[in-house]
């Protein structure tokens, strides 16, 4: 059964509103751990549209269970995570028209990149994970280049109704499969909320599950000890029934 990590960037984006103090995505992240949350993600974005440096900085102070920054594969990003220390760095693509990562990361095209910078953070203790799309070619490439693990986005699974959920998740089940085969650790993440998130629990492999916007608006409603406990039972209810 996979791992929760929250990811609180959205806390951040509604402080930016009013580029204040308040919500602090640091006293959030605290609340996801006190609920039982087993890692907190961020995304650093290169335009500081949410989270922010001192986010982190503070986060990797405070955070006792995993911290894992995403991050756009730039020489910046690349030091400062080298800098900073997170557990994980998750390599993901950005674009400055996107209000959210939109695909997953080019690993064919970025492979000479990919495989120039991971040492630097291994040997920095991090590990890394490539965001990639359910694409034999991509996790090939991802394979090659040294990471640890994939993520897999599991938007297009998100998006799609009837049939096309079905494929999409078969889609995602192969490519889980495909990367442990090739010594890829699998993690999934994107687009998953309270009502679609149990078959991908259920995938093989997965082992940790990043999910943001819905526990973020649903803590909106009902606190985010609750959000977080709720998206915790709805994964374990992927566990196999004890003998
Ligand atoms: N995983 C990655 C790599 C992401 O970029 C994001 C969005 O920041 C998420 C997971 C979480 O997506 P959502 O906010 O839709 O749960």
């Amino acid at each position: 059964m996979p791992r929760l990590h929250v990811n609180i960037d959205h806390v951040a984006t509604l402080r930016q509103a009013r580029k204040g103090l308040e919500p602090d995505p640091v006293l959030a992240a605290g609340l996801c751990e006190l609920a039982g949350a087993n890692g907190i993600t961020v995304h650093l974005r290169e335009d500081r549209r949410h989270i922010q440096e001192r986010d982190v900085r503070i986060l990797r102070e405070t955070v006792k269970t995993l911290l894992n920054l995403e991050l756009a594969w730039t020489a910046e990003m690349q030091a400062l995570a080298v800098e900073i220390q997170p557990d994980q760095v998750c390599v993901v693509p950005e674009s400055r028209e996107e209000l959210t990562t939109e695909g997953g990361l080019d690993c064919v095209g970025l492979e000479a990149e990919l495989a120039a910078g991971i040492p630097a953070m291994k040997q920095a203790g991090i590990e890394v994970s490539l965001f990639v799309d359910p694409d034999p070619e991509a996790i090939e490439a991802a394979a090659r280049s040294g990471a640890d693990f994939i993520e897999l986005h599991t938007g297009a699974y998100a998006n799609a109704k009837g049939a096309d959920r079905e494929n999409e998740l078969k889609r995602l089940e192969t490519a889980a499969n495909y990367a442990n085969s090739l010594g890829l650790r699998v993690n999934a993440g994107h687009g998953l909320d309270y009502d679609n998130v149990l078959p991908v629990a259920q995938l093989p492999h997965v082992e940790e599950l990043n999910i943001g916007y819905a526990v973020v608006c649903r803590a909106m409603y009902v606190g985010m000890d609750q959000a977080v406990r709720e998206m915790q039972d709805r994964i374990l209810a992927a566990a196999p029934p004890e003998a």
